[in-house]
Formats: structure tokens, C-alpha cells, sequence
């Protein structure tokens, strides 16, 4: 069965499948119509898909339903899978699916709230409904072929659908697709292909998945089994098989980005709904009797190892330096140092934290400055930190930090979430590393105990 089956893109070669098992077992073409008809379903909410559907399904069985001049009618029908699947639940062998994904909307939640209340966090995407389904569509022992993006396994909207999928389920693979190009046209997310089987007597502490690395022409490379935490926690997985290591040795650090004084908070500043007046320049401003103006820091300051500064020249078109704050004592405005990082990169940017700092400048002429929200800021909240905003940055764009980030974040945006789980090495070891003369990745790997 296929719950979002659209043009029988799995339908189509699983009938295929089915034929030629049936044929080797000695099914007569007629046979063979009727155990499909029987045994293959799909639903889409787009009836158009669901007849074309059919069509490929017909194209895929020509032989039989030329030999025998039967029209099987397929078990493809229009349905909203989410909330008409009720009376299937428990009784599907099989399921696959590519499940839709985007944000849902309060209105089209509402109906479905109550029925999927174990899974439904904040704002959730449709995808996590649909892997919710997937999973109670199956018998005992049933199991689930899914397609879906990377962002399940450590978003923090997905906590309880993690929480949900080790109660339910043994996780019995996880492959991540390396090497998206070719596989999806237009699908700027990771890929992961799970395997579930569907399991009734609940709750482990945690789990294990067996994962695999998957290239763009299908194949497998298996980089071992993963320990999958069931507190809602990011699920560490590595990327490619030099991730193994690092993914078991650093899952195990106690040491996070509070452990060496820092805070993460989001850039306040939301340039799109922002009412308040905003201007190019501090004399402009001025002119305008602005009282409590602070400079806009955004997401194109911010260079891998950079230092942001408010350029008389800047080197981008700046259309917005300077917001009104409208508050002399706004929450806003950040006064202590602190690192930036662009909050949304893309895939092929080589680095997924671009870390910099705020210059001096800064603080001395403005007394602080506001993030644009594309800003993640790691804030000083110690007065004498073992390690400085600048040393950070070091850490933070070491190649180590960068991979193992790679490891717990399924998407590209950059969260509060994931980066207050990011196991950063033993400040002692790592300081004493530099003090002995060792370049920074060097004594990130050392501290992290990697050899
Ligand atoms: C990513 S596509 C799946 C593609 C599919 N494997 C194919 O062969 O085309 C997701 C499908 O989910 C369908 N869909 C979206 N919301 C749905 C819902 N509530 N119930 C059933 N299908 C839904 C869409 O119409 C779309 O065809």
C-alpha cells in the first residue's frame, strides 16, 4: 500500500515485482490480475494521480491484460489518506511511501489533531502525520519503506515523532543519500530512506538502526549500527563512513556550548514583518530624530572566520543598517560579545556553521547591536569565559565540530535546538592542546579523543 501513491511511482515497479514473483510461482496470467487487484493499494488526494496511476499500473500488466482480455479494477482511489485509512490500520503487510512535505496549516491540523496527537508538536509537517500513518497502517511485524527528508531525524519539531517511532517500531535501516543530484529534481533536502517493521510491545530506552550511505545511482554502503537516543533528542547518524567514529566517540562528550559560556539565541530582528523605521545610514536617522537606534547586523555580515564590522563602503548592497528600536533598554539588542553564524546555509556551501565575530567597534560606538532572525547568536554570558568569542569561532569552524554538526542536523537552517546538543570536546584537554603548540584542528581532535 502507498497512502500518498500520486503517479505509481513505487506502485508501478511493484507490480512488476509482484508479477514476476507470481510468474515464477506458476500464476496464470489471469491469477496474476487478480492477486494484484487484490493485493496492491494506493490513495492520493489528487484524483487525476490516482487514475494515471491506474493507467501505469495497466501499462505495467499489458501482457496479462492483453493474453487475457480481462480489466483488472485497481484498488487506487482519491482520498484524503490522513483521516479516510481508519478502518486499514494494523491489518497492511507492507506500506511505501514519499510521503508530501511542508508545513501544515492551524485549519487543516485542526480535524486531524486529536488522531495524531502522539506526533503533533507546534507547527508540525505533513510528513510527520504521514510517517505516523505509515507506521499504524501495519500489522504486527509489517513494514514500512520510506522516503522522506533528513529534518525527522533531529528537528526539534520531530521530537515526539522519534519518541514515537522507538515505541512503535524497530528501525531497522536508515539509508542517507549522499549524493542528491539525480535522485529528486528540485529537492534542495537531504534524503533518507528508513525501513521500519512495525512492533507492538513498547518501550525501549533507545533504539539501534543499521545505516547505510546511499549514492545517487542506488548504492549501498553500510556504515554500521546507530544508537538512536528515545528522549526526542537529535538522532546522531553519520554522513559517510569516516562519520562512525566521530559520531560514537563524540556522542559521548559532556560538553556543550553552555559548558564554555555561550548562549544561543535567534536574531530578533524579522525584516518582513518589521513595522519599525529602519535606515541606511546614522545620519539619516538623525535626521529623522530616531532616539534608540541600533545597528542591524545580517546573515551576508557573517564570513566563515570573519570579523563583522558597519563599513562606511560595505562590500554588499546594505539597503537597512539601522533600526528605530523604539525601547532605550530593548531585550533586542545584544550587549555582550558574542559570535554570529549564519543561521540558513546551503548544501553546497562547504561549511554548515560559518562562524565570525562582532568587532569591538561595534559595542564601543553603538552599545550593541540587533540580528536580522537569518542570525544565530552564541552569546558571552560569563564574565571571564575560559575560551573568547574569537576562540569559538576557531572551534566552530574547525573541519570536526563542522562534520559531527553535519551528523545531528537534517536540514540546512542552523537551530537553537541542534547546536545546544552539539558535543564539543573537554575545554581542559583542548586548551592544554594549544598551549603545547597544536593548530586548532589538531587539538579538536586530540580533545575530542579521537586518537
Ligand atoms: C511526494 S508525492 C509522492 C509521489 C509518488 N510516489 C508518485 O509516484 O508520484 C506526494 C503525494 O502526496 C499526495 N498527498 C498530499 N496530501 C495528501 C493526503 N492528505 N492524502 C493523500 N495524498 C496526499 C500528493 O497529491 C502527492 O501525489
Amino acid at each position: 500500500m502507498d497512502p500518498a501513491c500520486g503517479g505509481a511511482a513505487f506502485l508501478a515497479p511493484i507490480a512488476l515485482r509482484m508479477r514476476a514473483a507470481l510468474l515464477e510461482r506458476g500464476f496464470t496470467p489471469r491469477e496474476i490480475l487478480g492477486h494484484i487487484e487484490e493485493h496492491l493499494h494506493g490513495t492520493d488526494l489528487d484524483s487525476t494521480l490516482c487514475e494515471l496511476s491506474k493507467h501505469f499500473l495497466c501499462m505495467a500488466l499489458y501482457n496479462e491484460i492483453q493474453s487475457t482480455n480481462f480489466a483488472p479494477k485497481f484498488n487506487v482511489y482519491q482520498a484524503n489518506s490522513l483521516s479516510s485509512l481508519k478502518s486499514r490500520l494494523g491489518k497492511i503487510d507492507v506500506v511505501v511511501c514519499n510521503p508530501p512535505f511542508r508545513k501544515m496549516t492551524a485549519e487543516e491540523l485542526s480535524p486531524l489533531r486529536s488522531d495524531y496527537s502522539e506526533v503533533i508538536d507546534a507547527q508540525p509537517n505533513l510528513y510527520c502525520l504521514f510517517i505516523a500513518l505509515c507506521t499504524r497502517l501495519l500489522r504486527e511485524g509489517g513494514r514500512a519503506a520510506l522516503v522522506t527528508p533528513t529534518s525527522f531525524l533531529s528537528g526539534q519539531y520531530f521530537s515526539k515523532l522519534r519518541k514515537f517511532l522507538i515505541n512503535n517500531t524497530t528501525i531497522e535501516h536508515i539509508g542517507m543519500v549522499s549524493d542528491r543530484q539525480g535522485v529528486f529534481m528540485d529537492v534542495e533536502q537531504e534524503t533518507a530512506l528508513t525501513i521500519l517493521r512495525r512492533r507492538i510491545e513498547k518501550n525501549p530506552a533507545h533504539s539501534h538502526a543499521n545505516v547505510s550511505v546511499v549514492s545517487a545511482t542506488g548504492k549501498y554502503s553500510s556504515v554500521g549500527d546507530c544508537v538512536l537516543p528515545n528522549h526526542g533528542l537529535t538522532w546522531p547518524i553519520p554522513r559517510s563512513i569516516e562519520d562512525v567514529t566521530l559520531v560514537k566517540k563524540l556522542s559521548a562528550s559532556k560538553f556543550r556550548l553552555a559548558d564554555y559560556g555561550f548562549k544561543v539565541r535567534i536574531g530578533a530582528y524579522v525584516w518582513n514583518r518589521d513595522k519599525r523605521p529602519k535606515f541606511e545610514s546614522l545620519e539619516e536617522a538623525k535626521l529623522a530624530n530616531a532616539d534608540s537606534v541600533a545597528p542591524l547586523l545580517w546573515s551576508r555580515d557573517i564570513s566563515s572566520r570573519g570579523v563583522v564590522k558597519i563599513e562606511k563602503n560595505p562590500t554588499w548592497n546594505v539597503e537597512h543598517r539601522f533600526v528605530d528600536i523604539g525601547l532605550k533598554n530593548s531585550s533586542s539588542v545584544i550587549k555582550s560579545p558574542c559570535v554570529l553564524l549564519q543561521r540558513v546555509t546551503s548544501n553546497d556551501q562547504p561549511r554548515r556553521l560559518v562562524a565570525a565575530i562582532v568587532s569591538q567597534d561595534i559595542f564601543d560606538t553603538y552599545g550593541g547591536f540587533v540580528g536580522e532572525n537569518h542570525v544565530v547568536i552564541l552569546e558571552q554570558v560569563v564574565e571571564q569565559p575560559e575560551f573568547t568569542p574569537t576562540n569559538l569561532v576557531e572551534l566552530l569552524s574547525t573541519y570536526t565540530v563542522d562534520r559531527y554538526f553535519r551528523c545531528i542536523s537534517g536540514a540546512t537552517n542552523v537551530s537553537v535546538f541542534e547546536l545546544n546538543q552539539l558535543a564539543l570536546p573537554d575545554p581542559a584537554i583542548l586548551r592544554e592542546a594549544l598551549l603545547n603548540g597544536k593548530d586548532w584542528d589538531e587539538a579538536v581532535v586530540l580533545a575530542y579523543q579521537l586518537i
